[in-house]
């Protein structure tokens, strides 16, 4: 497995682009599933999850083809109901080709995601959703069975314990736009990733209302067909860089970022004394000498976001006095929190919160990375000690991050990547 060696201590220096949001992307690649016409996706970013998103949609029986940098042509002509399920039981993700394939052939057989490190993952308002429009559902031999002879729309509460549900919401807005009639899901996700979703299908012709509200409705159509979609920017990739930039009391210029799905994490890096100066389409990062302790708890949208809890912590290590990080997503959200002890951080655990006594300097370990924001979290960390931080298993960055090191390499990090087996 390949790893990453960052010798630390340089400030992050220049301009860096920001490429397409993973999480816009992958629902989207699902929802070409439901015309049999082609669809032109562009602003794809080159990761891991893509090509598994991509080996899906093959193995469903689409044909997707590479036009150009970051841009694909998906045609669903004709697609069997089963997902291969070593490759849907590999990224979480891919829960949601359900929706559509519900939506398009009445039936949907879709291996379960499993658990993962952050936490358990149920999917469990998924298929209260598919329930919702009349999809009977069991669960046999690892596979989710969906099946809705009669696809009718409804009124779907999906709300759960922690709130709502990114995917869920995209799974059943998918099956919704060819379902017969209205439905109208309430307590929707509000992330910018689903009114992309919802803009994307809506040139396919469905007929969507109030996606980014907690109300969306949606009016089903007989079929839809082929359109093009430009995916947005990604707002947790963005957040990365920023924090980057200001850990390593650098001066960066972010391209091709949208801040306005980033208020809740602009905020707080506000507060706590990182200078975010817009000029157009630009953002320059640098940061005040000194820090401020901050407080932050995660929620839903537009709250401040779970992926970006792990990367801020390691900037509240580096200001003097004790930050509160609550997690209120994922249970299991602090991984990290052990692996960034080994660089020297002071961080205990209590119950949902991470107690961050920062100030004093970090240096270089190797370190393991668990999950792909934790792994970020710890290169931030790389970057900011004394002396070389070994990353390990990186993997989990490269299912996210499109070519992070190269972009940081760009902004004068020292960090190369080590080949392994
Ligand atoms: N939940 C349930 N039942 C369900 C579904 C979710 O109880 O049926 C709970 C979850 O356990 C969690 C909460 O609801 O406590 C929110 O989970 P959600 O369903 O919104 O998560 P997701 O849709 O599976 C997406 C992103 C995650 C991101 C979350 C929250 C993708 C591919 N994944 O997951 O991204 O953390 O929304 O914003 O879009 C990442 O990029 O690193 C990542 C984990």
């Amino acid at each position: 497995m390949d790893s990453l060696l960052i010798k630390g201590g340089t400030p992050l220096k220049g301009e860096v682009e920001i490429s397409g949001a993973k999480n816009s992307v992958l629902p989207i690649m699902a929802a070409t599933l439901l015309t049999s016409e082609p669809c032109v996706i562009r602003r794809i970013p080159d990761l891991s999850d893509v090509i598994f998103m991509t080996q899906i949609l093959e193995s469903l029986g689409a044909t997707v083809e590479r036009l150009g940098e970051g841009e694909l042509r998906v045609q669903a002509k004709k697609i069997k109901s089963v997902g291969d399920y070593e490759l849907v039981r590999k990224m979480r993700g891919s829960i949601c080709i359900m929706g559509p394939l519900l939506g398009r052939l009445r039936k949907a057989k879709v291996s379960l995601p499993g658990g993962c490190v952050i936490g358990a993952r149920p999917i469990d308002l998924h298929l209260k959703g598919m329930k919702g429009l009349g999809a009977s559902i069991s669960i046999k031999e690892g596979y989710v069975n969906a099946r809705a002879p009669k696809l009718a729309g409804n009124e779907i509460f999906l709300g759960g314990r922690s709130g709502p549900t990114v995917l869920g919401t995209a799974n059943v807005m998918m099956a919704a736009a060819l379902a017969e009639g209205v439905t109208i899901i309430h307590s929707a996700a509000c992330e910018p990733e689903v009114v992309d979703l919802a803009d994307f299908l809506s040139s396919m012709g469905a007929k969507i209302h109030g996606a980014g509200s907690p109300t969306i409705t949606i009016t089903g159509v007989k079929e839809l067909h082929g359109a093009e979609h430009d995916v947005i920017p990604d707002r947790i990739e963005t957040a990365t860089f920023i924090i980057a930039a200001a850990a390593t009391n650098g001066d960066v210029t972010i391209k091709g970022a949208r801040l306005d799905h980033l208020q809740a994490v602009v905020d707080k890096l506000e507060e706590t004394g990182v200078i975010l100066e817009r000029n157009g389409p630009e953002i320059r990062v640098r940061r005040k000498r000194k820090l401020k302790p901050i407080d932050v708890t995660t929620q839903p949208y537009a709250g401040f976001p779970t992926d970006v809890q792990a990367q801020m912590s390691v900037l509240m290590t580096q200001t003097p006095g004790i930050s509160i990080i609550t997690e209120r997503i994922f249970e299991s959200r602090f991984m990290h929190v052990s692996e960034l002890a080994r660089l020297g951080a002071d961080i205990s655990i209590e119950g949902p919160s991470a107690i961050i006594k920062g100030g004093a300097p970090l240096s270089g370990a190797p370190v393991m990375a668990s999950d792909l924001r934790a792994s970020a979290a710890l290169v931030i960390a790389g970057l900011v000690a004394e002396g070389t931080t070994q990353v390990n298993r990186i993997y989990h960055l490269d299912r996210g991050y499109e070519k992070i090191d190269d972009k940081l390499r760009g902004l004068g990090a020292k960090i190369e990547r080590v080949k392994g087996e």
